[in-house]
């Protein structure tokens, strides 16, 4: 870029603009005319009159809600100020429960912009939080408030659980669309999707998109079944599935997308859809791996489900007293890591967590690796056997320096795993996280550089290799010949993630944590540089996520296709994604799938497929200048 003579550039950007200027879309009829620069804020005209919303309220039964910021309880300068709430909310604020069953709260303070935290001496204001919310149990309210924001041209959001890492499911000055009551589980021996020919012989479980792991394990563990799921009780099926959705077994069966047989969707022209191989095929395709409130709103999926395993799982603890030195710890992870892809084959997942020093009172015991591992259906001889090579190379290379503490317990089904194993982490902090994919070269190519990579974890850092991919995700089938999940899962073994925590209502701490998720990524980034990341549970600044959270299929998502502008262009490729106009011309049949299920970016959100024509300017949603 920096060597691009200026005249050169000057007219590139000239000619972009032209082809782009030939590309706008007619509005489709049922459409309304091009928005307003901003979304609609209250206390400004186009802002829906009361009894625009009284009408709404009515429409859908009572199920409007004000809006109420969760933490206003323990202020006593607010309304809704009420001691007795407040010590619940305290006692609630640290667990997911709390988060998901409140109407508007979301798990990581700074999405709602630390604006009403429930602690003493903290500000409260609504500000960060939606003004109202449709409590939708059904498709059809999730409809009506579609299409309500749709008119009014209001920020429209979806929250489920709220636990989104990348902030999507809250938005000042919105309304929200809560789909956490979009229940119902129904299980299926064989399923034939709507409109198909022919019945797909696989068990199967059809579930509202606000249905939650533990009540899905729950209800499929009572008939032998389980599902591809994730790790934490009650993560939300709507977000888990559009996001991909990792998990213990999709190491043997294939990412969460990947289990889709069906969805229904109410798009963001307010249509209840059915997309499945046989009809709305794109948004089928689009929906499984294309992101949350992008594509409209999940209000069910029907997923393949399969025989509960029997499961063989190792609790393991590498560790190291206080006085090795931490680059040998590093070196040992690093070892350890470069026999994931062979153990991954040989059926072998789990979740793995490094540190050279666990958070511990044992003054013998400093950092090293801490295991969860688990074959299915083998036998505990299966697991000795695999991992004994391991441990005799660490021991070679380290003698006497390791304690290696493995422990063998078996269970009888995914479920029961499930009661010791789940996740039991924090809510209610500053958190960001971050994700790299990592394969088989990025893994055991070079055992000394991944060393001094994951040795950027020292001085107290947790790091997590998650063995969740390999075999499993490389040969799924998803149904209608593919779908939106990031290919470079299908290469991956490992979803290596972490956390950085920070103070609330300080800037300073939050340009570091975000600087510190950026200096853990980097060198993985070196690492598995064809890779990327898995977009739930990636830094929110992650660059060029585009191509890092879609690769190549974000090209159908939304960037579209044109063979003459290709041509063209094609020796200058480089050039053109920074370039902020450019956008090749494209007729109606080759419209990326975003821009013709969402003409009018009626959802929108960051970082999201097609959102590019839209910047959050402070607290308001506003289109952006001469990208329209
Ligand atoms: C404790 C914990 C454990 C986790 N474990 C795993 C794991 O094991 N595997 C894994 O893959 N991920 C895991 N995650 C990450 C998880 O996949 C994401 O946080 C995901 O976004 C949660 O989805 P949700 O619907 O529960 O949350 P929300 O925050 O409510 O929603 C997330 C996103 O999806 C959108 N959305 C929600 N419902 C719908 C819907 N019905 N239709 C359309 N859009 C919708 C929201 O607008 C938002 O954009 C975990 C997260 C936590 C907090
Ligand atoms: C919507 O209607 C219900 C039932 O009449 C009422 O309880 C609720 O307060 C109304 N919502 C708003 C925001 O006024
Ligand atoms: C939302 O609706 C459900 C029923 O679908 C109801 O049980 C719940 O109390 C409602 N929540 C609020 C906050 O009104
Ligand atoms: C369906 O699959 C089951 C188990 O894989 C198999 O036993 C059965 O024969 C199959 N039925 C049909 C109709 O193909
Ligand atoms: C360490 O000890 C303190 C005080 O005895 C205790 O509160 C804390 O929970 C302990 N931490 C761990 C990780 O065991
Ligand atoms: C492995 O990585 C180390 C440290 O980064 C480097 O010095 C060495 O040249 C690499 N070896 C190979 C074979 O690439
Ligand atoms: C804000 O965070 C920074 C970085 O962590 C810290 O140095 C500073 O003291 C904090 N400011 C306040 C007022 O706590
Ligand atoms: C977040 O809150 C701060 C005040 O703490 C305010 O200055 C800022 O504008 C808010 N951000 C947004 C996006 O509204």
């Amino acid at each position: 870029m920096a060597l691009l003579n200026p005249s050169l550039r000057t007219a590139l950007v000239l000619l972009a603009s032209l082809l782009s200027s030939s590309t706008a879309i007619a509005p489709s009829p049922r459409n309304p005319p091009p928005h307003p620069l901003c979304k609609a804020v209250p206390g400004t005209p186009n802002w829906p009159s009361t009894a625009s919303w009284v009408r709404l309220n009515e429409s859908t039964g009572g199920r409007v809600l004000r809006a109420s910021p969760p933490g206003a309880v323990c202020h006593p300068g607010q309304p809704d100020y009420n001691a007795a709430g407040c010590a619940a909310v305290r006692d609630g604020w640290k667990t997911y429960e709390f988060h998901q069953a409140d109407p508007v709260s979301v798990d990581w303070n700074q999405w709602a912009n630390d604006s009403c935290l429930p602690f003493d001496g903290d500000p409260c204001s609504h500000q960060g939080y939606p003004v109202f919310v449709v409590n939708a149990s059904t498709a059809r309210h999730v409809k009506l408030g579609v299409d309500f924001a749709a008119k009014h041209n209001i920020r429209l959001v979806v929250k489920s659980s709220g636990h989104d890492f990348l902030g999507r499911s809250v938005a000042p000055n919105s309304l929200s669309i809560w789909v956490h009551h979009l229940k119902g589980i129904q299980s299926h021996d064989s399923f034939q999707p709507k409109h198909c020919p022919s019945i797909i012989n696989t068990t199967a479980v059809t579930v509202g998109g606000g249905t939650q792991m533990i009540d899905l394990y729950t209800t499929l563990d009572e008939i032998g079944q389980t599902v591809v799921g994730g790790g934490g009780k009650t993560v939300s099926v709507g977000g888990y599935v559009t996001g991909g959705g990792h998990g213990l077994l999709s190491a043997r069966y294939g990412l969460a997308a990947d289990q889709v047989l069906e969805a229904e969707i109410v798009t963001p022209t307010g249509d209840i859809v059915t997309a499945n191989e046989c009809q709305n095929t794109d948004l089928f395709w689009a929906v499984r791996g294309g992101g949350g409130s992008t594509f409209g709103v999940l209000t069910s999926a029907t997923l393949a489900t399969y025989p509960t395993p029997h499961l063989t799982n190792l609790q393991l603890l590498i560790a190291t007293p206080s006085t090795t030195p931490q680059p040998t710890i590093f070196a040992m992870v690093s070892l350890v890591l470069s026999y994931f892809p062979t153990l991954s084959d040989a059926g072998l997942s789990g979740y793995t967590f490094f540190s050279a020093s666990f958070p511990s009172n044992s003054s013998t015991l400093a950092g090293g690796l801490l295991s969860i591992m688990v074959l299915q259906d083998q036998p505990p001889s299966a697991m000795t056997a695999l991992w004994a090579p391991v441990f005799a190379a660490v021991e070679a290379a380290w003698p006497r320096t390791f304690l290696v503490l493995p422990e063998t317990t078996e269970y009888p089904s995914f479920y029961a795993w499930f009661q010791d194993y789940f996740d039991t982490s924090a809510a209610g902090t500053n958190t960001f996280v971050g994700s790299r994919l990592l394969g088989r070269e990025a893994l055991a190519g070079n055992v000394s550089r991944n060393a001094e990579v994951l040795a950027r974890f020292a001085g107290g850092g947790i790091g997590t290799a998650y063995l969740v991919s390999g075999k499993g995700v490389r040969d799924a089938r998803p149904r209608g010949g593919g779908d939106a999940v990031l290919p470079a899962w299908r290469r991956a073994y490992v979803h290596a993630t972490f956390g950085v925590d920070f103070e609330p209502l300080n800037r300073t701490a939050r340009t570091e944590a975000l600087s510190k998720v950026n200096y853990y990524l980097e060198p993985m980034r070196e690492l598995a540089p064809d890779s990327g990341a898995y977009m739930n549970e990636a830094d929110p600044e992650e660059p060029d996520w585009q191509h890092q959270f879609w690769g190549d299929n974000y090209k159908r998502l939304y960037v579209s296709y044109c063979p003459a502008a290709h041509l063209l262009f094609a020796p200058f490729q480089p050039l053109f994604s920074p370039l902020p106009g450019f956008r090749p011309r494209a007729d109606q049949s080759r419209l990326h799938i975003k821009r013709k299920v969402d003409p009018n970016d009626v959802f929108w959100c960051t970082p999201c497929v097609g959102n590019e024509r839209w910047q959050q300017i402070g607290d308001r949603l506003c289109r952006k200048v001469g990208n329209t």
